[in-house]
């Protein structure tokens, strides 16, 4: 269908030409660039992530995109940190190949982000080992930036000190680059886009199916694992029968069938019970990165059948609150703190 744009309006690329100069300009003389995009949700963040990308190769340079946005993750599934090297021109973030990808378990930065800061800061040291001629290195950001948002991307740019910030909407201009040291920048936000809620889940299902396509059942015994919850190591998982047994510093296991996760505030100790590990969407992989995904569709005890499509070894699961129950509907487990 052809439309007709009328002048003025404010779509199109051409809405993000100001911004992109203003880049282009800030590059000279700019090693290893880190650029952040921050913007309330529907604000434009991945098509402009896009547009930067495909403008920076075509200028000779070598795009890291780290995508750390948990909610609408464009890379990876939901619920997940991921990397990308972009080698090509492209259309959709969704076509390129994560290149690594961690996972912390759950969509919304509103509950706790502590533990996406604690996992993109290693992400971030991998990146910077991987040092390449000519690099920028561009972080996508989830839609969180209001109210207790604000604090929480204040924290997220300390911990990525990024040359450039690149914020979308001329309120959040104001805000960050009075609140935040680092040299921001602003891009205008499209006009009359969005998306509603069912198309939100919709794109979250099907990253979720992307990532367990081809799938075959698998056993698992989680005590043969290195595991993870929310991005944190636990050596062991005991299985205990009420929370007057609960011991600190482990992952302890609770009978009961509904989906609940206790943690503590600094996430070294767990409670899970045996209805959240159900239909869970685990990462499977090693201590750095994950592998690939998998759906948990049966647990007996500590042992789990998994449904995935990854083959070789591993020797992490890294587990959260995303479940989607019956295989398909998206239904987190009940996160609360002990
Ligand atoms: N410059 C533009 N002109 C026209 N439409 C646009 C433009 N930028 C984005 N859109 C459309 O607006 C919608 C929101 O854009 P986009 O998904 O890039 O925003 P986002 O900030 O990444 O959202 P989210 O918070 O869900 O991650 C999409 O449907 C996209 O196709
Ligand atoms: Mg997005």
């Amino acid at each position: 269908m052809l439309c007709e744009v009328q002048e003025g309006t404010r779509i199109g690329s051409k809405i993000w030409r100001p911004a992109v100069s203003q880049i282009m300009t800030h590059l000279q003389g700019c090693h290893r660039c880190r650029i952040v995009l921050i913007g309330v949700t529907d604000s434009g963040k991945s098509t402009f992530a896009t547009y930067l990308s495909n403008i920076l190769s075509t200028s000779g340079f070598k795009v890291t995109f780290i995508d750390a946005d948990i909610g609408q993750n464009d890379v990876g599934p939901p619920g997940s940190i991921a990397v990308a090297r972009p080698t090509t021109l492209f259309t959709d973030l969704r076509d390129l190949p994560p290149h690594r990808m961690t996972y912390v378990g759950y969509i919304s930065a509103g509950v706790t982000f502590k533990p996406i800061l604690d996992s993109l800061s290693r992400v971030l040291s991998a990146v910077h080992e991987e040092d390449r001629a000519n690099s920028v290195i561009v972080v996508n950001t989830d839609g969180f930036v209001l109210s207790r948002g604000l604090y929480y991307k204040l924290e997220l740019l300390r911990l990525i000190k990024p040359h450039l910030t690149v914020t979308f909407g001329p309120a959040l201009y104001e805000v960050f680059s009075r609140l935040y040291e680092g040299q921001v920048i602003e891009a205008q936000i499209p006009e009359g886009v969005g998306k509603n809620h069912a198309d939100r889940l919709i794109r979250r299902m099907i990253q979720y199916n992307r990532f367990l396509a081809s799938s075959r059942p698998t056993t698992i015994n989680l005590r043969d694992k290195r595991l993870k919850f929310l991005g944190y190591d636990f050596d062991e998982i005991i299985q205990i029968t009420d929370l007057g047994e609960v011991k600190k510093g482990k992952m302890n296991l609770m009978p009961s069938y509904e989906p609940i996760a206790l943690i503590d505030r600094d996430i070294t100790t767990v409670v899970i019970s045996m209805g959240a590990l159900r239909d869970m969407f685990v990462g499977l992989g090693d201590e750095i990165t994950v592998h690939g995904f998998g759906l948990v569709s049966k647990v007996y005890g500590t042992t789990l059948r998994v449904k995935t499509p990854v083959k070789g070894a591993f020797s992490t699961v890294y587990m959260g609150i995303i479940r989607l129950s019956g295989g398909s509907a998206e239904a987190n487990a009940h996160l609360g703190f002990l």
